[in-house]
């Protein structure tokens, strides 16, 4: 008998894979429908700063100084319509998702001041979410503003909510920060659970016949699971958090990858966007069967398996590796002139 089963967060999981923020789980059909193919979590799509202080400006004319300025600040973002559910009705979803099914469902707030943040928190927490997602996307553009400072601001935030809930909480952290491992060490002394590595940034394409920048949003490739593992593969066993991977992971092998490297749980979104919900029972099957030919009973062993604390050679995780790559690298080129 195959034990794929997992911990995350302090959770037992049926299994790795998990949904990450989609607006798949907005439909509670869907919800069901991921639980029955073999989802062992769903993080729920965002409840937004942003969307929160537009709720609360159009309910209160008389807003502090400090809010106002703020609001005023969002003028350029969506108006309150364009958001997909009101916080009320974020609530309710969560909690309809919550008795829809048996596997955890996780809130997620996003946002970088500490606003609403902490009632929201309790909010969520009261309405029935096992974990808490923290998504902090945010990008230094003040060039006044220090990378140490935007820590302290993250740590600040994150040890608020951290405080303010029982239920534990994970943060999905940007791949740009300097030195990652110090940053999760501190979010862990605040009281943080687990790290989601990493959010994936949208960044605007130009059009230069009509001299415009444009968002984008393009689904994921397999490709952007490598520096996913890469950072996992650091973190692993110099933490007490949980690690989940988000971020191309598409297929069962990307599932084992992360879990080797020392993920907890594997999240999927694009490729459910690809290919439909019922991906995960193929990448189940697909799961098990490579584990039945290597023979390997429980996936919970195979974690950390080729994290940096396990492998004998660290040179591929280190500065070696770059080295070595650039170097293979001018070889083959060399060979293939010939
Ligand atoms: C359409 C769409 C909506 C998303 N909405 C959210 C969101 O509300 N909150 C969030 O933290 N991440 C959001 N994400 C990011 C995903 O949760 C996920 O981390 C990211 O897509 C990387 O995983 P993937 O490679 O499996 O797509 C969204 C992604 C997509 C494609």
């Amino acid at each position: 008998m195959i034990d794929i089963s997992m911990q995350y967060l302090g959770m037992k999981l049926s299994g790795p894979v998990a949904v990450a923020a989609t607006p798949l789980s907005e439909s509670i059909d869907n919800v069901r429908h991921m639980e029955d193919v073999g989802a062992s979590a769903i993080v729920l799509t965002s409840l937004f700063e942003e969307q929160l202080a537009l709720e609360s400006r159009a309910l209160d004319e008389d807003l502090s100084r400090g809010t106002e300025s703020f609001a005023e600040s969002l003028d350029y973002l969506p108006d309150l319509r364009d958001y997909r559910m009101t916080h009320e009705v974020y609530l309710e979803h969560l909690r309809q998702a919550r008795e829809a099914v048996d596997i955890p469902i996780i809130a997620s707030l996003n946002g970088t001041t500490r606003g609403g943040w902490v009632r929201f928190a309790r909010d969520m927490e009261q309405a029935g979410a096992h974990a808490i997602e923290l998504n902090t996307y945010a990008l230094a553009t003040d060039r006044s503003q220090t990378s140490a400072e935007i820590e302290m601001q993250l740590l600040d935030l994150v040890g608020q909510v951290c405080e303010a809930v029982k239920v534990p909480v994970a943060v999905k952290l940007s791949e740009s920060f300097t030195s990652l491992p110090h940053l999760c060490a501190r979010l862990e002394d605040a009281g943080v659970r687990g790290v989601a590595l990493f959010n994936r940034f949208y960044q605007p394409d130009f059009d230069i016949e009509a001299l415009e920048v444009r968002p984008t949003l393009h689904y994921s490739t397999p490709s952007e699971l490598l520096p996913r593992l890469h950072w996992a593969a650091i973190l692993y066993g110099h933490l007490n958090a949980d690690i989940a991977v988000t971020g191309g992971v598409h297929s069962a092998e990307d599932v084992l990858k992360a879990i080797m490297a020392g993920a907890s749980v594997a999240m999927m979104v694009s490729a459910l966007h690809i290919h439909g919900i019922d991906h995960i029972a193929r990448v189940l099957t697909s799961l098990r069967y490579w584990m039945e030919r290597h023979e390997y009973t429980s996936l919970r062993e195979t974690r950390g398996c080729l994290s940096r604390r396990s492998v004998p050679d660290t040179s591929p995780y280190d500065r070696g590796n770059y080295i070595k790559t650039l170097s293979s690298y001018s070889l083959r080129q060399t060979v293939a002139a010939f």
